[in-house]
């Protein structure tokens, strides 16, 4: 017999098909995604949840899915799941690690040269019809080559970023909770900093950190005062890293000169403060967003979920979990 299985949002259709003939699937919505009420309804015969990070997967709905073995996220970041209650209840929880790397480095370089380049506001510019001839002042920005670009977080994705910002001159100093062995300080060209003085020195910072309770409002009201007013903040980890509120007044007061987000704490809600500001570039979640990223993803939570309904070890297990 095949496993009840519930997808709670379509995935890429060549891994949707693949999910269907395997198992006995039910698919959530192709609409908005389901509140926590719908989704506990349909989880409560469900062996396995094929689920995404805008899927709230706590307690709450664990407890109403007597039979569920098997949690597959399409996404790396855990962060949306109760992986404790899960090890607890003894289900299986796999995510989508290293895949994304290449695509979310990508647009976090995107989102430098963006938000330095100010690029949204020139096209807006365009749009509006106010182009009336190149002028020596128009929309100034500030060039990389020579600047120093702080990294927080040099896992994958802050290294690929690493890698890919030396092309554009930038000089590379990182925080990070363990500090990497010299031989791959020296390949990456990367110095290790505190995390203040990181703020103090970088013209631009990056965040690539996870999650948890040490990295919550990590960037707040007091390290936003050590950042020089010259400088651009990203994010493209996870939207509660950053105290967005104090992003969005520090933009606002001419404390930093621009910010460039992927993510936001209380997705899909975006700081009403930050949309009515110019200097800020903001994007809805798009990181991996490639065909051939999200291809990956797709077969990779499919997989991940047959093998672990399958009693066998997926190949990306969540080790906290
Ligand atoms: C993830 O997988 O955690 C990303 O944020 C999705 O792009």
């Amino acid at each position: 017999m095949k496993p009840r299985v519930l997808l709670t949002h379509p995935l890429i259709k060549e891994a949707m098909d693949y999910l269907s003939s395997q198992t006995e699937l039910e698919l959530g919505t192709s609409g908005d995604f389901l509140p926590p009420s719908e989704l506990a309804e349909k989880i409560k015969d469900k062996e396995g949840l094929l689920c995404f990070l805008s899927d709230t997967i706590d307690r709450e709905l664990i407890e109403k899915a007597p039979f569920l073995r098997a949690i597959s996220n399409c996404a790396v970041g855990t962060n949306n799941i109760d992986l404790k209650l899960a090890r607890n209840r003894g289900i299986t929880v796999t995510n989508t690690p290293d895949i994304l790397t290449e695509s979310t480095a990508d647009l976090t370089l995107a989102l430098i040269l963006a938000t330095t380049r100010r690029l949204i506001e020139a096209d807006d510019f365009c749009r509006q019809g106010q182009f009336k001839g190149w002028k020596i002042d128009l929309f100034l920005g500030q060039g990389l080559p020579g600047k120093t670009l702080g990294i927080i977080g040099l896992g994958q994705i802050g290294q690929a970023v690493a890698r890919k910002a030396q092309a554009f001159g930038l000089k590379i100093i990182y925080y990070n909770r363990h500090r990497l062995s010299p031989e791959k300080e020296m390949n990456l060209k990367a110095e290790y900093r505190h995390l203040d003085s990181l703020l103090a020195e970088a013209d631009i910072i990056s965040i690539h950190a996870s999650l948890n309770p040490e990295s919550y409002h990590l960037i707040a009201k007091d390290k936003l005062a050590l950042i020089k007013k010259s400088a651009v903040v990203i994010n493209v980890a996870r939207g509660a890293i950053v105290d967005e509120k104090a992003l969005a007044e520090a933009l606002k007061t001419g404390r930093i000169w621009a910010a460039g987000f992927d993510v936001y704490e209380h997705e899909p809600r975006i700081e009403p403060e930050l949309l009515s500001l110019k200097n800020v570039v903001l994007l809805p979640h798009i990181g991996s967003a490639t065909y051939e990223t999200r291809l990956k993803m797709s077969f990779m939570a499919v997989n991940n979920l047959i093998e672990a309904l399958a009693g066998k070890t997926p190949a990306n297990l969540v080790k906290d979990s």
